[in-house]
């Protein structure tokens, strides 16, 4: 009887031990990760300052989302708070938090390849959805955030859970750094002339892939927690996606939240908030892009 309880203990323990011993490399490996040291070819952007460009700013801001993590004043927020999945927050950016520490570079740096002025990767910034993001835009999103009025809000400090590190280790949550998923050298392109067209919406739709995924097929976000449902297919697939879509049963989701048959889309998780602010020209070109896209069944890809 003991005997048996002693080998019971003893494998316990070892399973225990074991699963210590697997915790701390997963733990070693992605901290690795995460102190990698990123060296970038130095940029020359200039920022002015008129109401134009503040207004061009403020609608960039707003359209491709900063807004959902660094709050709307951009004096910060948590967007995910999760005992697994750990709690992540984008930090003040206005001049009561990172605002004064910040050079155009640096900017620069964090918006378009997720990495901070250390060469250290920044956790969860979406970069690889704003590397393409035309010199114009950025510059004007600086000039607006520069001249938001300072917020008195300390800057969250962010806690990768364990589950968080498993996915990322796993290859399941690549998204935890953006900057492994960049070509750092890919030459920065000006944005497509202003139109209904496909180039446009192409240039537009990188804010939409982050959750709609890749091929915009939806499914499950990665690093989502649980309670979210999946992002819709946006492919032009007639079971899952928009095949049985008209421009103007978009226009009217983007604004209203609406789907043709009246249904509520959840404006909790797909930001409608900040796409009911796009132009109609906007909304046209995103939708020209979609009908570009192969039909794809539900989460595919
Ligand atoms: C999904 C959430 C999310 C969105 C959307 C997002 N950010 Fe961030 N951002 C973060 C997080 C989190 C950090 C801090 C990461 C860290 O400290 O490792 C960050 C960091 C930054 C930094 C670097 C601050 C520093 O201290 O170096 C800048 C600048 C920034 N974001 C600007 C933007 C802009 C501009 C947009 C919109 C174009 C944007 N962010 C959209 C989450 C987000
Ligand atoms: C933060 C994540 C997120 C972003 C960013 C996002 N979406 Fe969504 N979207 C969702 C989720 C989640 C749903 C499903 C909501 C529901 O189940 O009611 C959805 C639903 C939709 C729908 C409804 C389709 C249907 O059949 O139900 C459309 C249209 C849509 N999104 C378009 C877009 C476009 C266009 C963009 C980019 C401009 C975008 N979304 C950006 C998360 C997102």
């Amino acid at each position: 009887m003991t005997r048996t309880f002693r080998m019971l203990g003893i494998g316990i323990g070892l399973l225990l031990g074991l699963g210590v011993l697997l915790a701390g490399i997963v733990y070693l490996l992605s901290g690795r990760y995460l102190q990698q040291k990123y060296t970038l070819h130095a940029v020359n952007l200039t920022v002015a300052e008129d109401s134009a460009l503040l207004a061009r700013g403020r609608h960039v801001a707003t359209i491709r989302g900063c807004m959902d993590c660094h709050g709307t004043d951009f004096g910060g927020q948590i967007f995910i708070d999760d005992p697994l999945l750990g709690r992540f927050a984008g930090p003040n950016l206005t001049r009561g938090g990172r605002g004064t520490a910040l050079s155009v570079a640096d900017w620069e740096r964090a918006v378009r390849h997720g990495i901070r002025s250390d060469d250290r990767p920044l956790r969860f910034m979406p970069a690889l959805e704003y590397n393409q993001l035309s010199d114009e835009d950025l510059t004007a999103l600086i000039a607006y955030v520069q001249h938001l009025p300072s917020v008195d809000r300390p800057t969250v400090p962010i806690r990768i859970g364990p589950l968080a590190r498993i996915l990322f280790m796993t290859g399941n949550l690549p998204q935890l750094v953006p900057a492994r998923l960049i070509d750092h050298d890919a030459p920065h392109r000006s944005a497509p002339p202003y139109g209904p067209t496909v180039e446009y919406g192409t240039y537009l739709s990188s804010s939409c892939a982050g959750c709609h995924g890749p091929g915009f097929s939806g499914g499950p976000i990665p690093g989502a927690p649980p309670e979210w449902p999946p992002a819709s297919n946006l492919t032009p697939d007639p079971e899952t996606g928009l095949g049985t879509w008209t421009e103007a049963d978009f226009m009217r989701a983007l604004r209203e939240g609406r789907r043709p048959d009246g249904s509520a889309i959840d404006a909790r998780y797909m930001p409608i908030r900040f796409t009911s602010k796009m132009t109609d020209v906007e909304i046209r070109a995103l939708w020209a892009f979609l009908q570009t896209l192969p039909p794809t069944p539900e989460g595919n890809h």
